[in-house]
């Protein structure tokens, strides 16, 4: 029987308080105990950025970071993003620009692009395409992406 521990953190501007396997990884807490599946399980070795999200404002893939770390921290994922049913202007920007084809990459895409431009307001492509390159996509080719991250921060193609 695996040994537990007891968590309190904010999930979304919520307190959370729960107890969780010590050798539970965030990404499995947030899908598995507390229902939250946006945030995605795809390569669960920290390669893919399909489980991003934000740990006291600072990206991480979820996948790689035991769930009894985040005791007193603040988490915010894809599902914290927007308000309530109206999307987040990233969101929003990504499905105007058809940047989302099968979507399964698209919620660690958002948060990562959505704190890169928090980071920088002034973005270049460059910079976009740098910050994004742990985020894998099999399908869109990334321009729209790039396109997309673009709008938000007015920059030039
Ligand atoms: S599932 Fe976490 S980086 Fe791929
Ligand atoms: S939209 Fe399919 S993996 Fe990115």
């Amino acid at each position: 029987m695996s040994v537990k521990t007891e968590l309190n953190f904010t999930l979304n501007g919520r307190p959370v308080n729960i107890e969780v396997p010590v050798d539970m990884t965030v990404l499995n807490l947030l899908r598995e105990n507390l229902d939250l599946k946006g945030t995605k399980y795809a390569c669960g070795e920290g390669e893919c950025g399909a489980c991003t999200i934000e740990v006291d404002g600072t990206t991480i893939n979820s996948c790689l970071m035991y769930a009894a770390d985040l005791n007193g921290r603040t988490v915010m994922t894809i599902e914290g993003l927007g308000a309530g049913n109206k999307m987040h202007p990233m969101q929003q920007s990504f499905v105007d620009h058809g940047a989302v084809q099968c979507g399964f990459c698209m919620p660690g895409m958002i948060i990562q692009a959505n704190y890169l431009v928090k980071q920088n307001p002034d973005l270049t492509r460059e910079e976009m395409k740098r910050g994004l390159e742990g985020n894998i996509c099999r399908c869109t080719g990334y321009t729209k992406v790039l396109d997309a991250v673009a709008a938000i921060v007015g920059a030039e193609g």
